[in-house]
C-alpha cells in the first residue's frame, strides 16, 4: 500500500480514476443527494481499488458491466471519512449511494438566505478535502479525472457547474424535474469539483466571460466586474494562454464561506465583492490566477497548500501591478505583510510548525489550521526569488515552471529540485530551506515600498499617538487606502474617535467589506457602543470566514458585553453558516 496523501485512503499502487460520470439528483425537502457515480481507471485492478467517502450510504457497488462486486465500508475517521475498500479486477466501478443532509461540502440553503427570497439554493465547496461527501472518489490531487455530471433537480431551478454546459432536458417521466448535463474534458483534481442550483440568471461580460448570479444581484454583479474580460487578457499576457476556454463567474449568496473559489471555468465569489466601485476585484484577479496555478499545477496534497496559493498571489499580484501599477500592487503586499504577521502570532502560539511552508498535516484537518502563511510568505518567498534574479529571468522561471508542470501535481520537493535546476543564481542568494522548513518569516523576507503607503502610515502613526488627522486628508482615500489606513490603527481606540471616524466618514455603512469589518472589528474591541449591532448584524448577513473571525474575536476581547453579543449573534445565525465556518467559530467562541 502507498499514501500519499495524509488525508487520502487513496492507494498509489492501485490504479488512477481517469474518468468519473455522476448522476445527481437533488432533493432539496430532504437535503440529500441520490447519486450514480461510475469511476473509470486508467488500468485493470488487482483485487481492489480504494476511495474516500464521507457520510455517504452506500447501496451498491458493480462493476462496469452491472455485476455486483463485494465491497467494504470501514470506520468514518473523523478527518478523513470513511474508506470504501471495492473487490475488484475491472477497469470501472459504478457506485450506488445517496449523500447525508450534513455532507460537509454541501451547503442547502432555505429562500430566506438568498438574495430572491423565494428559490431553495445549493452548493459545493470541494476544497480542501470534501468531495467525497458529494461522491466516492480518490480524494486527493495527485489523481486528475475527466467529468460528466448530470443533475437532476426542480424545473424551476437552474444548475451550473465548473465545467463546460452540454444541455437541459426536461424529464418525460417526472414533469415537475429537469436535467442538466455537464462535461469537464480537462483532467481536474476532487477538489476542483463544484456545483450550484437555485434561481440563478446570466449575462455575457465579453466573448470568454460570463457572469452569473440570483437576478436581484445580476445588474450589480455585471458592472462590478465588467472589466474582467480585460484582466483575463493581461493574465495572459503574463501566465500564457488561457487554458481552460471560459472563465465565467458565479456570485454565491451571503453565506459563502471564502471570498472565491477558484473552480475551473467558473470561479465561485462571495457577494461582499460587489463594493459598488471595483474596489475588491483582487479577489478576481486571485481567483483567475489559480487556473495556472493551482488549477494547472496543482500541490499534491495539503502539506504543499502553499505552492498553490503563495504562486496564486505572487499571480494575482502582477495582475494587479499590469492593471494598475506598482503602487496598488505595494498597498496590496503591505496589507498581505501585516495579516500574515498577525497569523504567524497567532499559530506561533498554537503550534509554531504552522508557519513552515512545507507542512506535515497527518492527522491534522486542514480547515482547521487554514491562515494566511502558504499565502503571504509563499509570496514573500517568491518574490525574494524574483529579486535575486531580475524580473526578466524570473518570468522565464515561472513560463518554464507552468510549461514542465501543466496538469500535474507536484510537491515542495518537486518545486525545490526545479527551483535548483532552472534558477540557480536565485537559490544561490535565497535560503530556499530557511524559507520552506522554518518556522516564522525570514528577517530578510522582501518590503514593499511606496511614497503613497508612507504616507499613510505615517498618518496611522500620528493618529495612534493622539494627532487626530485632517478631515479633508481622509475624505480623499480611495477604499485601498482606508485598508491599510485602518490595517495600522490600534486595536482598540477612544470611544470618542471611533465617533469621529464613524460619524465624518460612515465607515460603519461602507459597501466595501474589508473597510466595513476593519472598522467594525476596533469599534467593537474598544466598545464603541453602536459597534455591537452593526457588527451583530454584519455576522448575521455574511459567512465569509475572513469576516466572521475577526469581528467575533473582537466582540469576544472587548469583555462581558462583547460576549453576550457574540454568543447571541452566533445562536441567530449559525444555522446559516456552512458547516466549515460553524465549527471555527464554535472554536472562537469556546462552545
Ligand atoms: N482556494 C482558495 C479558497 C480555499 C482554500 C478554500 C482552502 C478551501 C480551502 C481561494 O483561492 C482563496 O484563496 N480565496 C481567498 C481569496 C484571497 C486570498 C484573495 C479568500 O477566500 O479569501
Ligand atoms: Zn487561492
Amino acid at each position: 500500500m502507498v499514501t500519499l496523501d495524509p488525508h487520502s485512503y487513496a492507494d498509489a499502487a492501485e490504479p488512477d480514476v481517469k474518468h468519473t460520470r455522476l448522476d445527481l439528483d437533488l432533493d432539496f425537502d430532504t437535503r440529500t443527494i441520490t447519486g450514480t457515480a461510475r469511476l473509470e481507471l486508467d488500468r485493470a485492478a488487482e483485487g481492489a481499488l480504494t476511495l474516500d467517502t464521507r457520510d455517504l450510504a452506500i447501496t451498491g457497488v458493480t462493476d462496469g458491466d452491472g455485476n455486483a462486486l463485494e465491497y467494504e465500508l470501514a470506520q468514518r475517521d473523523p478527518i478523513k471519512g470513511a474508506r470504501l475498500r471495492v473487490n475488484t479486477n475491472g477497469d470501472a466501478v459504478v457506485v450506488r449511494y445517496s449523500t447525508s443532509p450534513d455532507a460537509s461540502a454541501i451547503q442547502w440553503l432555505e429562500p430566506a438566505m438568498t438574495a430572491g427570497g423565494a428559490a431553495p439554493y445549493v452548493f459545493t465547496q470541494c476544497q480542501a478535502i470534501h468531495a467525497r461527501s458529494v461522491f466516492p472518489c480518490q480524494d486527493t490531487p495527485r489523481v486528475r479525472a475527466t467529468y460528466h455530471t448530470t443533475i437532476h433537480l426542480p424545473r424551476d431551478l437552474v444548475a451550473v457547474m465548473a465545467a463546460a454546459p452540454l444541455r437541459k432536458v426536461e424529464e418525460a417521466a417526472r414533469p415537475d424535474r429537469v436535467h442538466f448535463e455537464f462535461e469537464m474534458p480537462q483532467p481536474i483534481p476532487s477538489y476542483l469539483f463544484a456545483f450550484a442550483a437555485g434561481n440563478i440568471a446570466s449575462r455575457d461580460l465579453g466573448e470568454r466571460t460570463r457572469v452569473y448570479a440570483e437576478p436581484e444581484v445580476l445588474d450589480d454583479a455585471a458592472w462590478e466586474f465588467e472589466d474582467v474580460g480585460s484582466m483575463l487578457e493581461r493574465a495572459e499576457a503574463l501566465f500564457g494562454a488561457y487554458p481552460w476556454d471560459r472563465f465565467d463567474l458565479l456570485v454565491m449568496p451571503p453565506s459563502f464561506p471564502y471570498g472565491g473559489m477558484e473552480n475551473p471555468r467558473l470561479t465561485f465569489l462571495t457577494p461582499t465583492l460587489l463594493a459598488k466601485d471595483k474596489s475588491l476585484v483582487g479577489v478576481v484577479a486571485h481567483e483567475l490566477a489559480h487556473s495556472w496555478t493551482g488549477n494547472l499545477v496543482t500541490n499534491a496534497s495539503m502539506n504543499d497548500f502553499w505552492l498553490n496559493e503563495g504562486w496564486t498571489v505572487y499571480a494575482e499580484r502582477r495582475i494587479v501591478e499590469a492593471l494598475e501599477g506598482v503602487e496598488t500592487r505595494a498597498m496590496h503586499a503591505a496589507l498581505g505583510r501585516d495579516a500574515l504577521d498577525r497569523d504567524v502570532e497567532r499559530l506561533t502560539k498554537k503550534d509554531p510548525m504552522l508557519t513552515r511552508l512545507e507542512n506535515d498535516l497527518a492527522g491534522v484537518d486542514p480547515d482547521e489550521v487554514y491562515s494566511l502563511v502558504p499565502y503571504e510568505k509563499g509570496f514573500l518567498l517568491l518574490v525574494a526569488l524574483e529579486e535575486a534574479v531580475g524580473r526578466e529571468a524570473f518570468d522565464a522561471f515561472l513560463a518554464k515552471y507552468i510549461e514542465r508542470f501543466a496538469f500535474s501535481s507536484i510537491t515542495t520537493a518537486d518545486f525545490e529540485a526545479f527551483a535548483k535546476e532552472a534558477l540557480p543564481e536565485g537559490v544561490a542568494k535565497v535560503d530556499l530551506a530557511a524559507w520552506i522548513h522554518g518556522t516564522g518569516v525570514p528577517d530578510d523576507a522582501p518590503v514593499a515600498k511606496s511614497d503613497k503607503l508612507d504616507a499613510i502610515r505615517a498618518l496611522a502613526q500620528r493618529y495612534s499617538s493622539g494627532e487626530r488627522p485632517d478631515a479633508g486628508q481622509l475624505q480623499a482615500f480611495d477604499a485601498m487606502s482606508w485598508q491599510v489606513f485602518l490595517s495600522k490603527l490600534p486595536k482598540t481606540m477612544a470611544v470618542e474617535e471611533l465617533k469621529w471616524l464613524d460619524e465624518t466618514f460612515a465607515l460603519a455603512a461602507s459597501n466595501n467589506y474589508e473597510i466595513l469589518v476593519g472598522f467594525l472589528a476596533i469599534a467593537a474591541r474598544s466598545g464603541y457602543e453602536p459597534a455591537f449591532a452593526a457588527a451583530s448584524a454584519t455576522l448575521q448577513h455574511v459567512g465569509r470566514m475572513k469576516y466572521l473571525r475577526p469581528l467575533y474575536v473582537a466582540l469576544v476581547e472587548q469583555g462581558e458585553r462583547g460576549k453576550a453579543v457574540a454568543k447571541e449573534t452566533f445562536a441567530r445565525a449559525q444555522a446559516g453558516y456552512h458547516p466549515v465556518a460553524r465549527s471555527v467559530i464554535a472554536g472562537v467562541l469556546g462552545s
